[in-house]
């Protein structure tokens, strides 16, 4: 049974509406379910977590940033997830360790083997059972969050063409991953859970 479930993908993907709804039918079959983001409400996490996300921070430097994100990851691991893990909880994840590869690793260039270096220390081999990366053009994404949000955070402010690279960095990802399952964001709710269920009860 796949236990640990993340969703990936670029500004505005919907992973959020999504995530509700599949949680929401997990509940209904009587799973017990844990849904969590990084910081996940982990003061220690949250507190690196503004660290990175500041608008003001112009000058984080993009491995320190790398750093701060694995920091954080590491501490709402260690601090949330395993231990929901352990104790038989389905595990439901915005973002994880491809978010990092995809935007540290590839869009700011840093590599990705090296952010899956940070990244293996940080993680220890915990992996997810799937990752389900909801693939959107960046444009679309975009205009989605402009519409819904009335602030930018610092990554959200990066140019068309980062944003053009992350979505290039989970493509390649998802190449060499058997695990990652690519969808299309622009399907509705409906269509998408249909497509997320069958990869989890086939
Ligand atoms: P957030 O507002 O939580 O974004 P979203 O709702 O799109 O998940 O901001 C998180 C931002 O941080 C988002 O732009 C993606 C980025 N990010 C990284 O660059 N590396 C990472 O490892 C993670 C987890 C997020």
């Amino acid at each position: 049974m796949k236990q640990w479930i993340v969703f990936e993908g670029g500004e505005g993907s919907g992973k959020t509406t999504l995530m509700a709804a599949l949680e929401e039918h997990l509940v209904s079959r009587g799973m017990d379910v844990l849904c969590t983001r990084e910081p996940g409400g982990v003061p220690i996490a949250e507190a690196i977590r503004r660290i990175i996300l500041d608008p003001q921070n112009k000058e984080l430097d993009p491995i320190a940033e790398a750093l701060l994100f694995a920091a954080s990851r590491r501490q709402h691991l260690v601090e949330k997830v395993l231990p929901a893990l352990k104790e038989g909880k389905m595990v439901l994840m915005d973002r994880f360790v491809d978010s990092s590869l995809a935007y540290q690793g590839h869009a700011r260039e840093i590599g990705l083997d090296e952010v899956r270096r940070i990244n293996a220390l940080a993680t220890q081999g915990h992996m997810p059972d799937v990752v389900f990366l909801l693939d959107i053009e960046p444009i679309k994404g975009l205009e989605r969050i402009r519409a819904d949000r009335d602030s930018l955070n610092r990554l959200d402010l990066e140019t068309m063409r980062f944003h053009e690279k992350v979505r290039e960095g989970y493509h390649l990802l998802a190449r060499e991953n058997p695990n990652m399952i690519v969808l299309n964001a622009q399907k509705s709710v409906e269509e998408l859970l249909h497509e997320i269920l069958e990869t989890l009860f086939p």
